[in-house]
């Protein structure tokens, strides 16, 4: 799929945006982890689109956060974006700020994993090593049912995402935590480098 920029008109597009280390951060992680599922489940051609898709998806959100999804398809377009990056960005908020609806997987994968990926990085801050390379499932499965903790991180948004792609909550914990626990150095290092 065409995404319509590279990943550096894409990078320079965000930081025109986005000033905040957490958002870029975010960005950066849903990027790798979209990078990463693409390559799980059989989409490794398409993994650059994929890995775009997650790293703009909240192009908006910092400078219009009562606007989010609505704004980027404005900026999005405008910037050269294709449809389908437009479309895979806008219906990720579906049901909250759009009424986009997420059709293909990879669009499925965005929508379940961005809010995962925030719980899964806010666990792993509580952790002696801050990381999450040494947390087990059974510690996310706490953290997701624990309300308490981080109750920003939407478990709705997250159980409906897994319902979308046909997966049982505990197969899509799983694999977003192997996809954070595989990237995270790199995320790191993206970091240390800005
Ligand atoms: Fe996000």
């Amino acid at each position: 799929m065409e995404a319509g920029m590279t990943r550096e008109q894409a990078w320079t597009l965000l930081r025109e945006y986005n000033q905040e280390p957490f958002h870029l951060q975010h960005a950066l992680t849903v990027e790798a982890v979209m990078r990463w599922f693409a390559n799980e489940l059989g989409y490794g051609a398409d993994a650059d689109f994929w890995a775009l898709c997650g790293l703009l998806h909240d192009v908006d959100f910092e400078r219009y956060p009562d606007q989010h999804c609505t704004k980027a398809a404005e900026i999005l377009p405008a910037a050269g974006a294709s449809d389908a990056l437009t479309h895979a960005v806008c219906c990720h908020g579906y049901g909250l700020c759009s009424n986009v609806e997420p059709e293909h997987e990879m669009e499925k994968v965005l929508f379940a994993t961005d809010e995962l990926t925030g719980l899964i990085g806010a666990a792993a801050k509580m952790r002696p090593s801050k990381s999450c390379t040494d947390m087990e499932l059974s510690s996310l499965k706490k953290k997701f049912k624990d309300k308490k903790f981080a109750a920003g991180c939407s478990r709705d948004v997250i159980r409906q995402g897994a319902e979308m792609l046909g997966w049982e909550l505990d197969t899509l914990l799983d694999k977003t935590l192997q996809a954070m626990r595989a990237t995270e150095a790199d995320v790191q290092a993206a970091m240390a480098a800005l």
